[in-house]
């Protein structure tokens, strides 16, 4: 990503040699389907080893027979990989060829040539630093509108702002949140809260649905949660999800911020292993960011009507619970309007979204903000996992940021009007 080497890299995936086979020259993605329990054992092993990231599903311990396994390889161990699985005949899919090139796409370095793709600002990537210049500038365009709100700081001690959104007349009594970033690896989140930011503003007074949305409802925007292990996927390992909190005893890094609320805290689904990318912390709230949000949060309760936390990938709109299987007490409301939102997400770019609560829609997942904002008594509380299924996954290309964030926009407005009606 420094010079013109990687610029060479871009351009070929592999290399043909004379014998008749190909020699990657770039880390990939394979996608693999266990058939059996000893190929899931196998993949699992795989997963422990350090240089493999697993994309999906978020923890090795819900790799399952028949479904998909997303797996990041680095380029040093694609020979061995390719044959250990060609000797157990489990079958995979390369799913991303490149990816050098789409981290370099991502990256936007103007290295890439012919197919380069500048779009606006909106439409690209960006390192924390010039995030953290975005929100001072905007704030300072847009006085009548923004307001900057210091939360907290993340483990390494980076701010964590808020931009608190308003319409121009006076205070409205709801409020909503949106946060974005909690997992580092998911570029598109923090992408699209600063887009619906923008968005916002550019369309008050013009778009009747959020000029109705900004008269009533003050709109909190978190755009990065996860400070450090943001600047941490920029710098030194893209595929990484946790933070960046190091606990004495502890033999590895990060804790997974979305195991970390107190909602049903490190039950099933989430581990008290500190290398797995599903840790939990020591204790609830261990993590300066969650106490940072849950702070925030329960100071505002009382007008807090709705939230959501952006993630990526797999094109989901999610409610509570994760934590266990019990339905939600306005779990028909919920799944209503959850639906109502995927089909007009659907009728924009005939992107398909499914919806349901998360336990039975993925998997038990607890310690989330999202159960954690429902049980504080927040009753509209939603998880939106963006573009896409894995085509792409995390490395999606900055084309595709706007129409991700278009068509989301579509659902966040019906869900919205639907909790302006009934609170
Ligand atoms: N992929 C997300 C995660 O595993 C899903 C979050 C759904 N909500 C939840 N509370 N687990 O963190
Ligand atoms: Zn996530």
């Amino acid at each position: 990503m420094k010079m013109k080497l990687p610029f060479l890299i871009a351009l070929l995936a592999s290399i043909y040699i004379e014998d008749g086979t190909f020699v990657s020259i770039s880390d990939q993605v394979f996608s693999i389907t266990p058939g059996t329990d000893e190929e899931v054992e196998i993949i699992k092993n795989l997963t422990s080893k350090d240089e493999i990231e697993l994309c999906h599903p978020d923890s090795a311990h819900n790799i399952k027979m028949n479904s998909d396994v997303h797996l990041y390889m680095n380029i040093s161990d694609l020979d061995f990989v390719k044959d250990l699985l060609h000797k157990n005949g489990i079958k995979y899919k390369v799913m991303v060829e490149n990816a050098q090139e789409l981290i370099e796409m991502q990256t936007n370095k103007e290295s890439i040539g012919p197919r380069s793709f500048t779009g606006s600002f909106y439409e690209q990537y960006h390192p924390l630093e010039e995030i953290y210049s975005w929100i001072n500038k905007i704030s300072h365009e847009h006085p009548d509108m923004l307001e900057i709100i210091l939360i907290g700081s993340s483990f390494e001690k980076r701010p964590l702002y808020v931009l608190k959104l308003t319409g121009r007349r006076n205070s409205p009594k709801r409020a909503m949140w949106i946060d974005c970033g909690i997992h580092s690896r998911e570029w598109i989140s923090p992408a699209f809260c600063i887009w619906f930011v923008q968005n916002a503003i550019d369309s008050y007074n013009k778009n009747p649905e959020i000029t109705q949305m900004l008269d009533n409802m003050e709109i909190y925007v978190l755009p990065v949660m996860n400070a450090d292990g943001y600047v941490y996927t920029w710098t030194t390992r893209r595929m990484w999800r946790k933070n960046r909190s190091r606990y004495e005893g502890n033999n590895c890094v990060g804790t997974d911020l979305n195991r970390n609320f107190d909602a049903g805290w490190c039950t099933k689904g989430a581990s008290h292993d500190p290398c797995d990318n599903t840790y939990c912390g020591p204790y609830p709230e261990s993590e300066p960011e969650v106490s940072a949000v849950a702070k925030f949060l329960r100071e505002k309760k009382d007008s807090m009507k709705l939230y959501f936390t952006i993630h990526s990938y797999g094109q989901m709109l999610l409610f509570p619970y994760s934590y266990s299987y019990n339905q939600a007490p306005n779990h028909d409301e919920l799944q209503h309007l959850a639906d109502e939102a995927t089909q007009k997400i659907q009728r924009y770019y005939r992107t398909r979204y499914s919806s349901g609560p998360g336990a039975t829609t993925i998997y038990l997942a607890p310690g989330g903000s999202d159960d954690w904002a429902y049980d504080l008594g927040i009753k509209y509380s939603f998880t939106i996992e963006l573009r896409d299924t894995g085509r792409y996954g995390f490395l999606l290309p900055p084309q595709l940021i706007q129409p991700t964030c278009l068509e989301v926009l579509t659902a966040i407005k019906t869900i919205t009007s639907h909790v302006i009606k009934n609170t």
